[in-house]
């Protein structure tokens, strides 16, 4: 699989998401994926499984600079008196340095260039190995890309039906990675005709036509979650897959459709395209 360059920071293409994994299910999860070959891993404070997931890590007994960590920060932290505080909250529960530690959304209250002056002092005391951004959109990352604080990544929703091209040419500007949350739409991938045709061609499924089509864009990673053993040989597998130019267009065509899932009362106002 191949590695995404990202200021510093080297993700490999595909990780495991692990939002709504907990308890013994998270750990044995990542247990899984990882004895599956992913060798990154996406967590947050928000979802209650840092514990679990660097329980898994340990348990797996591969070496921590083979794997990939990331974890977020909810918006209740991004104050600078609180952000390297939260941040140590993590590397304990986690019992590792996360490689890197992002903002999970952007904050309504913090001006940012304070949380992005607190997430270099994250750096400098060795919270994390590299820090990022998540659900920023391009406004905000002009307001985030300040001198001496590198940001390695962008997290957003990203799938066949929510096209990113402005946000995405806004990262790889900025020499930033693009990490696709939520890649199989949840599922609804599989219920697309054009990525269903494609999938026949390939002998593959629509989910891993989806990942393809992700992980074959310049600088876009993509973190699928699955609950069952059985799928993560196949979602990892998809990292192979190499549509041709004209798949990846009919593709690209389904995001005019605008489809967000992760769409709350606190999201910011996101780019029209
Ligand atoms: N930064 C953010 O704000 C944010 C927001 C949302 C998500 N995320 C991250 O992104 C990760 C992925 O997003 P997501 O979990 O929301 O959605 P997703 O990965 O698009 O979809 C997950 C769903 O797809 C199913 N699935 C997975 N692999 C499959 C396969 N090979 N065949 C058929 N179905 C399959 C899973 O069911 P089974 O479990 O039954 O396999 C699950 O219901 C999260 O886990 C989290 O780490 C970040």
């Amino acid at each position: 699989m191949h590695v995404i360059e990202a200021n510093g920071a080297r993700l490999p293409a595909l990780g495991f998401g692990t939002w709504t994994l907990t308890g013994d299910t998270a750990q044995a999860m990542v247990e899984r994926a990882l004895a599956a070959g992913f060798r990154h891993l996406d967590t947050a404070q928000m979802y209650g499984n840092e514990v679990e997931v660097g329980r898994g890590l340990a348990a797996a007994g591969i070496p921590r600079d083979e794997v990939f960590l990331t974890t977020k920060l909810w918006p209740d932290d991004h104050a600078p008196t609180r952000l390297t505080a939260a941040a140590q909250t993590s590397v304990d529960r986690l019992g590792t340095v996360p490689d890197l530690l992002m903002l999970h959304w952007p904050s309504q209250e913090v001006p940012i260039a304070d949380t992005v002056e607190a997430l270099g002092t994250v750096l400098t005391r060795g919270l994390a190995r590299h820090v990022g951004v998540s659900n920023f959109t391009t406004a905000l990352l002009r307001e985030a890309l300040r001198p001496g604080v590198r940001l390695a990544c962008n997290q957003v929703e990203y799938h066949p039906f929510l096209a990113q091209d402005a946000v995405l040419k806004a990262t790889r500007a900025a020499g930033m990675a693009l990490t696709a949350y939520c890649p199989l739409a949840r599922g609804r991938v599989a219920e697309s005709e054009v990525i269903r045709g494609i999938a026949e061609r390939h002998g593959a499924s629509p989910q891993q036509i989806a990942l393809a089509w992700l992980v074959n864009q310049d600088g876009v990673a993509a973190i699928p979650r699955t609950s069952n053993p059985e799928r993560l040989a196949a979602n990892l597998a998809a990292a192979d897959l190499v549509p041709s130019a004209e798949e990846m267009a009919a593709i690209h065509a389904l995001g005019r459709e605008r489809y967000r899932i992760c769409d709350f009362d606190f999201a910011p106002a996101w780019d029209a395209g």
